[in-house]
């Protein structure tokens, strides 16, 4: 049975007790209740890692330290979680790598921490705890719900699976029909498990009563400037999934309600894809919490590609592996993975994005082109160099929060492949299109002094939306007020 007909059922159910003992929780509703909780579909799904992370640690390089990072580990790929421009490193050392590093003579690196396993399962700990908290059948129990629905303050308390995210995406519709469009496939690829991307778009029935600056440039003029929004192309990177909720939320439920949203929907169509790397963000949840690549089997028990290495953009050079167990495999050949065929035919479909922004954690940076060389910058340097500091400035006041601004390739010593470089470099036609996409990475919270990395305590899910929605609020206008021109 599916679990929307038994939700229905359980609904029927608590209304009926409701009305004939006109009590909504007696005894006897509750029991009733309780009967059904015990069958298969309802057990609530909990969060429980493979213990693959025992004695692995967390261990953070100096600059003076990166020749050990280089010389001493490099007979296995290493997994880097987070960089600053020629300084900080942190990264995960299996205890193989940890015995090895311990062996050499040398500065410069220190372990912040001792078992990441342990992490995980106290971040599973607290997740289950909200699992149990929210189960719909337990919310309804105690009144909160009518039949099934998220509420959505309870919502951003916590992390979400896949399959929840994708009725959240859903709900937003039923709730905000008159701005809010479910797009169920962005294309005909399938991932490799055979999922479909899904994705929203946001915008109001009106146009503003003064012509914006983009519109007069974009390819289809009849229709508004879009801007795009993009999550989870790394599995593992929670908080990039809430905070793009978070804007959907923001934008959808802002609409008529707060002039800044109000005259930005009147003005620009959003388009929000919530889960880029759908098999890897559930192989995350399920099996594997730092799973970072999407699931293609490569043979020899290894899978996946980094879909963020995998863009036809200058594919294949500086800051991407041609090693199928490296974290930042390139894949065989560009665009090879079906997950980001369907993300470029989708964007390339849309004709009108002039700003495009890639949420990933962490370290709070707003990273702009280029990726694949530090050699040059891009021929709107000054013009991303601004919005990025605006952005920094609006995030600011919001939580204290001091993001760092910069070229992508100064931070990640370069980055070939990537979204953002295909985005502002390659997703035009310089014959048909006068505007090119601004581009950003976000790396969100936590900072890199944080010794967690990407296990962002839950209470964090809000302040690291609000801050966002503030930059976003600035930028949108900012972006279709001032487009850039090709030069
Ligand atoms: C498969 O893995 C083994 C052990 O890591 C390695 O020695 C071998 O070269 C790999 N084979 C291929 C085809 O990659
Ligand atoms: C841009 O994309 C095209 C395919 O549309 C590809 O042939 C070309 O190599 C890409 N350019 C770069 C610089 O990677
Ligand atoms: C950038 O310049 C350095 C030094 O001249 C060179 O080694 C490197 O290959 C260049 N990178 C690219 C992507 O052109
Ligand atoms: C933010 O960081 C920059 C660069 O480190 C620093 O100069 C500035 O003072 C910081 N601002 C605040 C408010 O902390
Ligand atoms: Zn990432």
């Amino acid at each position: 049975m599916k679990i929307p007909s038994i939700l229905l059922t359980l609904g029927a159910t608590i209304l009926l007790q409701q009305s004939v003992l006109g009590s909504p929780f007696g005894g006897q509703s509750v029991l009733q209740a309780r009967s059904l909780s015990d069958t298969e579909d309802f057990k609530p799904k909990l969060v429980s890692y493979e213990p693959k992370y025992k004695g692995h640690a967390l261990v953070r390089f100096l600059p003076e330290a990166h020749g050990i990072l280089k010389s001493t580990l490099a007979n296995a790929p290493i997994d880097v979680w987070a960089s600053r421009p020629l300084g900080e490193k942190i990264a995960r050392l299996t205890p193989e790598q940890v015995e090895a590093l311990r062996q050499v003579q040398g500065q410069g690196w220190e372990v912040v921490h001792e078992d990441l396993q342990d992490m995980i399962d106290k971040e599973a700990e607290a997740i289950n705890r909200g699992i149990l908290a929210n189960h719909p059948y337990r919310r309804a129990l105690e009144g909160d719900l009518e039949r099934g629905r998220f509420d959505y303050q309870e919502w951003f308390k916590h992390y979400h699976r896949y399959e929840q995210i994708q009725k959240f995406a859903q709900q937003l519709v039923l709730d905000f029909p008159h701005v809010v469009q479910y797009i169920p496939s962005i294309g005909p690829q399938r991932t490799w498990e055979g999922r479909q991307i899904f994705a929203l778009k946001i915008t109001s029935r009106h146009t503003h009563q003064r012509p914006s600056e983009a519109s007069r440039w974009v390819r289809h003029r009849h229709r508004k400037p879009q801007i795009w929004f993009q999550g989870v192309q790394h599995a593992r990177e929670y908080i990039s999934a809430t905070t793009v909720q978070y804007l959907a939320h923001h934008y959808a439920s802002g609409y008529g309600r707060n002039p800044t949203i109000t005259s930005l929907l009147d003005r620009v169509e959003i388009v929000v894809i919530l889960i880029a790397n759908p098999d890897g963000y559930i192989h995350a949840w399920d099996v594997d919490r730092y799973w970072r690549k999407n699931k293609r089997y490569l043979g020899n028990n290894t899978y996946g590609v980094d879909h963020n290495r995998n863009w036809d953009d200058h594919w294949g050079g500086e800051g991407a592996s041609h090693v199928p167990t490296a974290e930042n495999y390139a894949g065989p050949s560009p665009a090879s993975e079906p997950e980001i065929q369907a993300l470029q035919g989708f964007f390339k479909r849309q004709g009108n994005v002039i700003a495009a922004l890639d949420f990933h954690c962490y370290a709070e940076l707003i990273l702009r082109p280029l990726g694949w060389t530090a050699n040059q910058s891009a021929a709107h340097e000054a013009e991303l160099a601004f919005a990025a500091e605006g952005m920094r400035q609006a995030i600011l006041p919001v939580h204290q929060q001091n993001f760092t601004s910069g070229r992508m390739a100064d931070f990640y010593s370069p980055t070939s492949g990537s979204a953002t470089d295909w985005f502002y470099g390659n997703s035009t036609d310089s014959r048909r299109d006068k505007v090119l996409p601004y581009s950003f990475t976000f790396e969100l919270r936590p900072t890199l002094a944080f010794e967690d990395g990407f296990r962002l305590p839950e209470e964090q899910i809000v302040p690291a939306g609000e801050e966002i929605a503030a930059a976003m609020d600035w930028f949108i206008d900012h972006a279709v007020e001032n487009p850039l021109l090709r030069k």
